[in-house]
């Protein structure tokens, strides 16, 4: 088996015709990733990823109001006249369980709208990353695109450095047999010498930013490693919940 790996490190790097025959595994730390992890483990029924407020406040009427929660942020806060932000903390199984999430984040969710083309979207972050090397080892696609979010379509270090422990992990199975872009070697490569996930995320831009708006303990469950096995995957623009999932 052979695997073709390329890792872009914002999420305006992923054209159409990059995603277009290849699984795609986006991921955003801080904090979408970690935030839709957190909420199928906490018993979703569907998450739907929007690409804006604009979006996410249009689908709204087409749901049943009283199962669904209109969620996400701007520059890090609560959306006004949205229920919840997105911290992974408040996506609680009170909070959300058995509800229909429309998610609006800055790059997150544009991340995984922007990959639609693509034959899978996994979302991938610390919490899980052991399990979603397990996926695309099981999976076995020739072609994987590690979509890191960014911000602003700039890298962003906490992205980064999950992505290189991804390709070390698929590097481990693949052994010769899998292809890198640069920007694969260079992650793996920085991985490898910044190994405190509770360091990498506190010194990112997005983990100071987020604390001095308050959210320090946001930044120390998205630095939980392997906490979760489950990954997430965006099928025909909808994550089904683990339930539907497996009566599918
Ligand atoms: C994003 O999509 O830009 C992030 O998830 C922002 C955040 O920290 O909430």
């Amino acid at each position: 088996m052979k695997m073709n790996l390329r890792l872009y490190v914002a999420a305006d790097a992923l054209t159409e015709a990059r995603a277009k025959g290849t699984h795609v595994v986006v991921i955003d730390v801080l904090r979408a990733s970690s935030t839709i992890v957190q909420a199928y483990e906490s018993g979703v029924e569907r998450i739907i990823p929007v690409d804006g407020v604009e979006e996410a406040t249009r689908l709204l009427p087409t749901l049943d109001r009283d199962k669904a929660l209109l969620c996400g942020e701007q520059e890090g806060m609560k959306v006004d006249g949205f229920d919840l932000g997105n911290s992974p903390l408040e996506y609680t199984s009170t909070a959300v369980g058995g509800k229909t999430l429309v998610l609006s984040t800055t790059n997150g969710t544009t991340a995984m709208v922007r990959a639609a083309a693509s034959d899978e979207i996994a979302v991938g972050c610390f919490l899980n990353l052991k399990a979603v090397i397990a996926h695309l080892v099981s999976a076995e696609p020739e072609r994987v695109s590690i979509l890191c979010a960014g911000t602003n379509g700039l890298l962003s270090l906490e992205d980064f450095v999950c992505a290189g422990l991804m390709v070390d992990g698929l590097l481990e199975a693949y052994r010769n047999e899998l292809t890198l872009n640069d920007a694969a070697v260079a992650a793996r490569l920085l991985a490898g010498s910044m190994t405190d996930i509770a360091k990498v995320i506190s010194q990112s831009s997005h983990g100071q930013y987020l604390r001095d708006l308050g959210f320090e303990k946001d930044l120390d469950f998205c630095s939980r490693l392997d906490l979760y096995s489950s990954v997430p995957t965006v099928v025909d623009g909808r994550i089904k919940g683990r339930e539907q999932s497996s009566h599918r």
